[in-house]
């Protein structure tokens, strides 16, 4: 990997790192996966990146943007609103003139291939992910674009936690059987974007996503299994279950660059379900 010409602070010797979205679940987990650095996390209210950043907020060394509107079926009703947040919300972090690692996403390909790999050809289906491709551009010449997938932690609202209620309260779910993708631990991706960003990485696009792959079926039969729940799966194609935005069949994401690998999603799943018992 090249060295760019980043940041003059390394790790832990006063590097200053903003954390826009740090209220979301991956923003969250960016915070810990930081703490040696000095971090200033600033969640929606602190700073909705629709507007200018707040007057006193010293200027950063490294941006972490975490911030982004990620209602995918939201998007297709209001397509100038996700807009504003993903591809206006990310021009605006990228003018405060830091390094920056910009989160993007595997909805930017079509879905045709059995693996996406950072060279491979854009696509997208939808709304929000025509907006992320966008942003991808907005992000500038000085950014990391890491594009993941499938993302899910302790907190918020994600595929893992709604499992985990349903499961508590059916004895079925219906679950999409024919997308597969690569459902990655947002303690994994924080781990992996420090690791990005301090072993030099050249600015550019990165896949960073769990290792594996598997339908949401899949993962939702593991999430019952891992977590002793007795509801049963029953597979479900995605013109069944009728969600408004098109999502692809396929995309599990590789890196042909040598991007920092991520573990296994069942591991993430285990480290999660680790986590929410730690919170009690
Ligand atoms: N979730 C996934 O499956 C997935 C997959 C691939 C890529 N990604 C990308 O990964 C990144 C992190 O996603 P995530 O899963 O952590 O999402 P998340 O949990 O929804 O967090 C996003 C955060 O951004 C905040 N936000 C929304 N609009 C904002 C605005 N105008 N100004 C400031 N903050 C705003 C949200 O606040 P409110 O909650 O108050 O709206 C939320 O706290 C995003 O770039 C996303 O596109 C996510």
């Amino acid at each position: 990997m090249e060295h760019p010409d980043t940041h003059p602070l390394g790790p832990g010797r006063g590097r200053r790192v903003l954390i826009t979205g740090a209220g979301g679940q991956l923003g969250r987990s960016l915070v810990r996966a930081f703490a040696g650095d000095e971090v200033v996390a600033l969640d929606r209210a602190a700073w909705d990146v629709t507007a200018p950043l707040p007057a006193g907020i010293a200027a950063p060394d490294l941006v972490l943007h975490a911030a982004a509107w990620t209602n995918v079926d939201g998007a297709e009703d209001d397509p100038d609103g996700a807009a504003a947040v993903n591809v206006g919300g990310t021009a605006r972090v990228a003018a405060l003139g830091a390094p920056l690692v910009a989160y993007s996403t595997d909805y930017v390909f079509a879905g045709d291939r059995a693996v996406y790999c950072e060279s491979d050809p854009v696509g997208p289906l939808s709304a929000y992910g025509r907006t992320k491709l966008e942003a991808e551009r907005a992000a500038g010449d000085r950014a990391w674009v890491v594009r993941t997938s499938w993302l899910f932690g302790a907190t918020g609202r994600n595929f893992l936690l709604t499992m985990l209620r349903l499961g508590a309260e059916r004895e079925e779910v219906a679950v999409v059987d024919d997308q597969r993708g690569c459902p990655t631990y947002v303690g994994h991706l924080a781990e992996a974007t420090r690791a990005l960003v301090d072993g030099g990485a050249a600015y550019g696009v990165w896949h960073l996503a769990a290792s594996g792959s598997c339908t949401w079926a899949d993962f939702a039969e593991a999430i019952f299994a891992e977590a002793g729940l007795a509801c049963r799966v029953r597979r479900i194609t995605s013109a069944e279950f009728g969600a408004r935005a098109v999502r692809p069949r396929s995309s599990v994401l590789r890196s042909e660059k040598g991007a920092p690998p991520l573990p296994d999603w069942r591991d993430g799943l285990r480290a999660c379900l680790d986590e929410l018992r730690e919170q009690g």
